[in-house]
């Protein structure tokens, strides 16, 4: 053993251990569906931490015996455009070994020609279950490894569950144990306390059971605090709210009392955060600013997107209104909210219970910007702007569905919380505006073909001006 630890990879020599990934990085990299830099060149990459998770024998090369475990966060430094975020830092678990048994070639990422792991193989650590059940130990037996920190709450964690990789993740990894747990790994990591980590810890400190409580998660303590993933009850036989919406529509089903049902889940989320965290009201300027700022990204969309052009001047008038107001005096009151609120961060369980996940708020902005409190509304336009998504996508269009839904989720909204969200129009509109403006933008650089959806919403909303 002693020789062992004596040969052990040299992982603080990043002087070493990063060039020699880099080749390989360069290419798997820009494969990976959560990695946000695609289509600019990778210029250099970094090392912010190394940490051997399992260690990395170099006795055992060529014996196809030894597995290692290497976390690293690695900064991938690319040329940016002035609204990009530079040099994004992305976490990684690179599975290390002699050689890859068949099963594992999917997940392989390539073999190392020189330094520390010269003559190995690295590939996707969380796609072998035991390196997956490794990381389910750690949380076992929380506390401090090399720049990670495990923590867990009050509850055991059960061990020797087997472990699977989900594949309809977007930004991120996760990890089902057993049927019994899901571990959320953050694939691209920000500064500071990930929301998802710290909004369903405040909700269940309040004691609200709308949103599975975080069981265990990690972190990096240099240069940290940084979350590094979150393990939370996997909600057995639950379905997303998506999936059942879009099987409504095909049936030619009623969605109206789950779409109340989802309005009473939001309200009870939406109390227990303004009770749990703090509640500002928006002062003049701060309202100011951020009828600004919805303004300016109108602007930056139809800059992107010319087809927004001619909607500029009529969607404005959702901005204006809500600046006028502002000025002359009246102060909404601000809380945290989920952020990016839509069909699919819902789960409905088997006897009808929904619950909301993924409090990572729209991954695209800056982390201070999603932590920010927000008028509650927002997370309602995300919802209302759902209905309308489902009820596109399905043929013939049944724009009849998404006004009942909507109805229904406002009623059972206000039913729950006492507050009406439509009894704010101005500002009900300014942020279904803004959340349309961003999925036109979405839509036109990522999935063209579903454009036409926001884009019908642009010319209903732009259409309340005249
Ligand atoms: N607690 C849970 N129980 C069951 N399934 C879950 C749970 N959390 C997430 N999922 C499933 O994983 C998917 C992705 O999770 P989510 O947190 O929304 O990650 P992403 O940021 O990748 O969208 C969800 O759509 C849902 O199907
Ligand atoms: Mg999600």
């Amino acid at each position: 053993m002693s020789e062992a630890a004596s040969t052990r990879v040299a992982l603080a020599d990043s002087t070493t251990l990063l060039p020699s990934l880099a080749p390989l990085l360069h290419e798997w990299l820009p494969r990976q569906r959560w990695f946000a830099g695609k289509g600019r060149p990778i210029t250099a990459f970094s090392l912010v931490s190394a940490t051997e998770m399992l260690p990395v024998d170099t006795c055992s090369v060529g014996a196809r015996t030894g597995t290692g475990l290497l976390h690293l966060l690695v900064r991938v430094h690319q040329p940016s455009m002035p609204a990009q975020s530079p040099d994004d830092c992305y976490q990684l678990l690179l599975g290390v070994r002699s050689a890859l048994p068949p099963r594992l070639a999917p997940a392989l990422i390539g073999h190392v020609a020189k330094g520390p792991l010269a003559g190995r193989t690295v590939y996707e650590g969380l796609h072998d279950p035991r390196l997956a059940e490794l990381l389910l130990e750690r949380f076992r037996t929380p506390g401090t490894l090399g720049a990670l920190r495990f923590d867990r709450g009050g509850t055991p964690i059960a061990a020797g569950l087997a472990p699977r990789v989900l594949d309809t993740e977007q930004s991120n990894t996760s990890l089902v144990y057993g049927n019994a747990y899901i571990l959320k790994i953050f694939r691209r990591i920000f500064p500071g306390t990930n929301p998802d980590l710290e909004l369903p810890l405040a909700l269940a400190r309040e004691g609200c059971g709308r949103v599975p409580a975080p069981v265990a998660w990690f972190e990096a303590t240099a240069p940290g605090p940084l979350t590094l993933g979150v393990l939370q009850p996997f909600l057995r036989g639950a379905e997303d709210g998506w999936q059942l919406a879009l099987r409504a529509l095909a049936s030619g089903h009623d969605f109206t009392v789950e779409a109340h049902a989802l309005g009473r889940a939001t309200a009870e989320v939406h109390t227990a955060l303004a009770t749990a965290l703090p509640t500002p009201a928006l002062r003049r300027s701060q309202t100011e600013h951020l009828a600004a700022a919805m303004v300016q990204r109108l602007e930056a969309a139809a800059q992107a997107v010319p087809a927004l052009m001619p909607y500029v001047p009529g969607l404005r008038t959702a901005f204006d209104a809500v600046a006028a107001l502002g000025h002359r005096g009246h102060n909404w009151v601000t809380q945290r909210v989920h952020g990016d609120l839509h069909l699919g961060q819902t789960l409905r369980a088997a006897d009808g219970f929904w619950s909301l996940i993924d409090f990572e708020g729209e991954p695209a902005r800056p982390l201070p910007e999603r932590r920010r409190p927000q008028p509650p509304v927002r997370d309602i336009a995300g919802m209302l702007r759902s209905f309308d998504y489902a009820a596109r996508s399905h043929r013939p269009w049944n724009a009849e569905w998404a006004a009942h839904c909507r109805t229904a989720y406002c009623e059972g909204y206000a039913k729950a919380s006492g507050v009406d969200p439509r009894s704010e129009p101005e500002l009900l509109r300014a942020h279904e505006t803004d959340k349309a403006v961003y999925e036109v933008l979405y839509e036109a650089r990522h999935r063209p073909d579903w454009l036409p959806v926001p884009m019908a919403a642009i010319q209903r909303l732009a259409a309340v001006a005249r």
